[in-house]
Formats: structure tokens, sequence, C-alpha cells
């Protein structure tokens, strides 16, 4: 057994919740030894691998805990650590420090380098710079901080004063999300698109285990990006809208996908059909689906809050649409398969905290259905955050008037 720490993303519940799902539907038995805002450390059987690492859209970086003690490591054990199982020439080893772990940093790797190269040692050390603690995942990508025999050490100081030691394993590829996220041909802002790396998270909420027999279809896949992403992850991807002009939108960018991450080849090209959700499926292949994921209509884009009476409107017609499609997915979605959507939320003041989400109707309506609503925060984790009251989780950029409330169905 070894401990590892995912450091979460923008939305540190979201993110653990998308890590404890991915790691319990594999054999890693991963058992939680702390959560602290954007760090989960948990106990794995084994080291995941990259291509599970690579599917997490929630977790920007991984590190393997080397040492855990009461009291700060001395530069002579430091120095050890760093030139431990290293025979190359020279190498390249970058500190992040969270917490007041060392005074002076620069002294310290001063100081580690002195006693290296009396050992006859040659490595060359990056820092974070100016009021930065931590090295950016650009300093980590470009040095290959990641990869043998360079290094990356992360040193922690806990809540309960306890030191940590931790060497990166893994770091979110940013210019492979740069890349999907803006240089796809088709583009619109109004549509709001989504990030690549939301879509990741949606995709590993509805189906933790993936593989290529899976079928999973995005009914208002507007652009594409759940459908590039669930691609890219190993799933059998289905796109569905209403909008002829988006289907061809999606289409275009998935064959942009096929040209600039050829690993998608692999697997067959996502097929599009266009479809009505007020409408009931008429023709579709894949007759039932494993899981379906999608971020829908989140109303027209808005530029200033909106009134009560603009939000009873705006809520009225999206209510009544997504009780058409839940009523429409029912059939096409497998027993006990996964339905994860997105709701708006509509931030009350320009930079509040505070959201205004849809009327539980919708979701009474589920549940008459035959749908059964899955807390997003899994039990063993809901003693160390704090849950909201329906069950979801809301996702915004900060300075967003709309956001994305998740909801997790399952059909019985
Ligand atoms: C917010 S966009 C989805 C964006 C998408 N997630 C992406 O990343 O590109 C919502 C989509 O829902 C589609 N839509 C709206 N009403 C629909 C309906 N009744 N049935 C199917 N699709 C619908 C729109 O055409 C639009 O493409």
């Amino acid at each position: 057994m070894e401990t590892y720490i995912f450091f979460l993303g923008s939305n540190p519940q979201l993110s653990a919740a998308e890590v404890w799902g991915v790691l319990t539907a594999g054999e890693l038995e991963p058992k939680v030894i702390g959560l602290t805002g954007q760090r989960m450390e948990v106990e794995l059987n084994q080291e995941p691998g990259t291509e599970l690492l690579n599917r997490l859209g929630g977790t920007d970086r991984v590190a393997r805990v080397i040492k855990k003690t009461n009291k700060v490591w001395p530069v002579q054990d430091l120095a050890e650590i760093i030139s431990t199982g290293t025979s190359a020439p020279k190498f390249v080893v970058g500190i992040s420090q969270y917490g007041d772990v060392f005074e002076n940093i620069k002294k310290i790797a001063v100081d580690i380098k002195k006693i290296l190269r009396s050992k006859g040692v040659k490595m060359r050390f990056v820092l974070p710079g100016g009021k930065d603690t931590r090295l950016n995942a650009a300093q980590v990508i470009f040095n290959k901080l990641h990869q043998p025999p360079n290094k990356e050490l992360s040193v922690i100081k806990t809540a309960a004063n306890e030191y940590v030691l931790a060497e990166t394993i893994f770091v979110q590829d940013i210019a492979a999300y740069a890349k999907r996220d803006t240089s796809r041909p088709a583009r619109d802002a109004r549509v709001g698109m989504l990030p690549p790396k939301l879509a990741q998270i949606l995709i590993n909420l509805a189906l933790p285990e993936i593989n290529p027999e899976q079928s999973v279809l995005d009914p208002f896949c507007g652009m594409g990006t759940i459908l590039q992403e669930g691609w890219l992850m190993g799933a059998r991807m289905f796109g569905s809208d209403i909008s002829e002009t988006m289907i061809e939108a999606s289409r275009n960018n998935l064959l942009w996908l096929s040209t600039n991450f050829p690993e998608v080849n692999d697997l067959l090209l996502p097929e599009l059909f266009v479809q009505d959700m007020r409408q009931p499926f008429r023709s579709v292949r894949q007759k039932l689906f494993d899981a379906v994921v999608t971020e829908g209509y989140l109303g027209n884009p808005i530029s200033s809050p909106l009134s009560k009476r603009e939000l009873n409107e705006v809520s009225e017609s999206i209510i009544g649409l997504y009780q058409d499609a839940l009523k429409n997915i029912l059939p096409i979605l497998k027993n006990g398969g996964y339905l994860v959507f997105c709701l708006p939320a509509w931030r009350s003041s320009r930079r509040g905290y505070s959201f205004t989400v849809l009327s539980p109707t919708l979701l009474d309506f589920a549940g008459k259905l035959g749908y059964s609503q899955e807390h997003l925060l899994p039990d063993a984790l809901a003693g160390l955050f704090q849950a909201n009251s329906r069950g979801t989780m809301i996702y915004a950029r900060p300075d967003a008037l709309v956001g994305r409330e998740i909801i997790k169905l399952r059909k019985v």
C-alpha cells in the first residue's frame, strides 16, 4: 500500500467525487487518508496508470508520498532522497511548497546542491517564480519533472502540523486541454461550450469504468465536447441535437480531433443524428445506451443577473424541456444506467456565491418516471465536505452569471 496525493482542480468537491468514483470502480482498493481543500490523500494497493489519471478532468497533479514526519527534514536527508535511485549524470529537480515548510527555499536548494556536488552528483533546481510557492504545470511539463530521472518534490505542512514529502507521478497535459478547447474548427461562445475537463468529469461520474463496448449518448451534443472527450477516454460515443448546424459542427470538430489526437482512431468515429428531445427517439441504431451524459440548453446567454420574473419565465421553459427529455431518455437507457446532466444555476449577484437553482419539480418528476437520484458526494467523502441538500453540485467559473448544476440519476 502506498499513499498518493491528488491535487484537485477549481471545484475540489466535484473533483474529489470524480476521483473517488474512478478509483473505487477499479481494483486499487482506495482508502481516504485525508482531504484538505485542494488535496485528497488516498491509500492505493498499486500505482494508478497514466491512462486512468489522464481521464481525470478534475485532478491537475498526482504525487506519491515518500515521507511523513512530525518535523521538517534536514537538508542531508533531502539530498539523499533526491539522489536515491538516480544514476543519471545530470538531472533536474523542482520543489513546490504547500504551507510554511521552508522559510528560504532558495537557500535550501543551494545547500542541497553543495552536498550533492561534493558527492559528484550534478543536478539543477527549478523553483517557483516570484511570490508563487508551487511550480505551475507548464514548468513541470517543460522541465519533464514528472519523468525520471527528474523529480518534482512537493513539501507540505498539513493542518495537523505534519510534514509530507511527495514525488509527482502525473501532471495534467495543459497544452492538450487548451488545444482541444480553443483550436477546434467549430466554436461558438454563445452556445456556451463545455470545458473539456468538465466533460471528462461528467463522463466519469456516469461511467467510472470505461471500455469500448460501452455506449454513451449526448442528446444535446452542440459542438461535441462530450463526444470528443468520451471518444478519447475510450467509450463508444453517440451524439444528437435538434439542430442540423450543430450536428455539422460536431462532425467537423470530431474530424479535427481524429487528425490532431490520432489515438482516438482505435475506436469508431462517434455517430451523430438529428433528434428533438421533446420527441421520442425514432431511429437509433444503438437501441440501449450504457449511459447518457449531457449539458443541454441552459437558457439564452445573459449579461446581467435575471430578475425574479425573468427567472420564472426561463425556469418554466427549461423545466418543460427537461421533463420531455427525461421521459424520452428513459426507454433508450439500460436498466441501472446513469444519466448525468446539467441544469442552469443562476448567480444571484455579479460577484456573489449564492445561486438560484430550478425548483425541485423536475427532480420529483424524474423520481415518478423511474429514475432514482444519486447523491454526487459519495458516502466515503460525506463527512469531509459540506454536502448540498439537493445532492447536486454546482460548477461555475468565478465570473460566470450562469453556472451548471450537475445531477446524477439512475434508471431503476
Ligand atoms: C449548451 S448547448 C450544448 C453545448 C455542448 N455541451 C458543447 O460543448 O458544445 C445546448 C444544445 O442543446 C440543443 N438543443 C436545444 N433544444 C433542444 C431540443 N429540444 N432537443 C435537442 N437538442 C436541443 C441546442 O441546439 C444546443 O446545441
